[in-house]
């Protein structure tokens, strides 16, 4: 009755794991930010539907926010609203790139550990998902040789990400320049996962943006403006690819959200700063859940320099048995096999959380630590 296509895909299992949490819980586990939108934007959508934003809108999105999202970006290279689709978060984006440019066998090349999306929208478009490694010696940044030694004849695509999901690890500007050589040098297209642009620490943004013609560059409203639930995202790329990719939205999804694009238009312009404001937030909940971590034996953090995640490597036997143990006593968790074979002995948490539960996180998890390593 089903397909091979669906048959080949699994959901992810990290879901029983949560089930194991009893009562009240400390949510680590999540990977979305704990803040709502800015209140101007939380305003606009019951105004948009007063308004009468209640229809189909344009397949590609409101053209007033198409170029307000190409004029955020014009530090980066000359875009308009022509480069710029307007998808059902980057989720969706991702999907219809997936489906416009990969093929039956074609190779495409993905981070691991790396989200969890990757590997099946690379199935779903039959391609042949290829794990590249990245590791926490050299700050989850690829290397030009674990990349250059996956790429055959039949590879199409690389995907990156930078601030990285579940790493933390942010591109330095002589990674990107390899990759985009990489990519020129073999003709490849390059897609780039940019949803947390704005969450970087100690330095500007670092983007593969305006650096390459093929280049399709996704992001989102969903970390930056805290809407992950409302589901509006966008792609920047050539005008050729937007059309292309724009023939797959449209017949998945037929147009974004009327209201929450039109709620995006007031959050470009009147609520620009709010990342800023949670970056700070999430900044010192970094440094203290940092701190907290390297004091546990056994534990091995690295200072995360971008999105709100920490992957630490954790030196016991069985990382999922801490894992489970740590949710039983009320923590949520992800076990770093979640996101890919290379990562079993990491776990992640995120410290998209109050102090005082990253606190509180803490404290149990070195209890469960210190169990298992005596
Ligand atoms: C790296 C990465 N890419 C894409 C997404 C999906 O974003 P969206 O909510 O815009 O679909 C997430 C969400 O967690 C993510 O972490």
């Amino acid at each position: 009755m089903f397909s091979e296509r669906v048959k080949n895909i699994e959901l992810s299992g990290i879901r029983k794991i949560f089930d194991l949490a009893q009562g009240e819980v400390i949510n680590l586990g999540l990977g979305e930010p704990d803040f709502h939108p800015p209140e101007v934007v939380k305003r606009a959508i019951y105004e948009a539907v007063e308004k009468g934003y209640n229809k189909y809108g344009p397949s590609k999105g409101f053209p007033e926010l198409r170029s307000l999202i190409a004029e955020k970006y014009s530090n980066y290279g000359d875009f308009t609203a022509d480069n710029v689709l307007v998808t059902v978060g980057a989720t969706e984006g991702f999907m219809a790139t997936m489906l416009s440019v990969v093929g039956p066998g074609d190779e495409v090349l993905y981070p691991d550990p790396g989200f969890v999306l990757y590997k099946p929208h690379i199935r779903i478009a039959e391609g042949k998902p290829v794990a590249y490694p990245v590791y926490q010696e050299n700050d989850f940044m690829p290397t030009q040789e674990d990349l250059e030694s996956r790429i055959t004849s039949r590879t199409k695509a690389i995907i990156v990400n930078s601030p990285g999901n579940p790493t933390g690890g942010v591109f330095d500007d002589a990674t990107i320049r390899m990759i985009v050589d990489l990519a020129e040098d073999y003709n490849l297209v390059l897609i780039s996962d940019e949803v947390y642009f704005n969450l970087v620490y100690d330095s500007e943004p670092k983007t593969f943006l305006g650096k390459y013609d093929k280049l399709i560059f996704i992001n989102s409203f969903s970390k930056e403006f805290a809407m992950t639930g409302w589901r509006l995202g966008y792609i920047i790329t050539s005008k050729e690819m937007v059309e292309q990719i724009g023939k797959m939205h449209y017949y998945t999804v037929a147009c974004p959200q009327s209201p929450m694009e039109y709620a995006a238009i007031v959050a470009l312009k009147e609520a620009g700063d709010y990342v800023y404001e949670m970056r700070e937030h999430f900044r010192k909940r970094r440094d203290l859940m940092y701190s907290l971590l390297k004091d546990i034996p056994g534990v091995e953090p690295n200072l995360p320099r971008g999105a709100f995640y920490m992957f630490p490597r954790v030196d016991v036997d069985n990382v999922v048995d801490v894992v489970k143990e740590t949710v039983k006593r009320g923590v949520l968790c992800t076990p770093g096999e979640a996101f890919g074979e290379n990562a079993k002995s990491h776990i992640r948490f995120s410290y998209a959380a109050s102090e005082e539960h990253i606190r509180r996180g803490m404290e149990v998890f070195r209890e469960v630590v210190e169990e298992f390593l005596n």
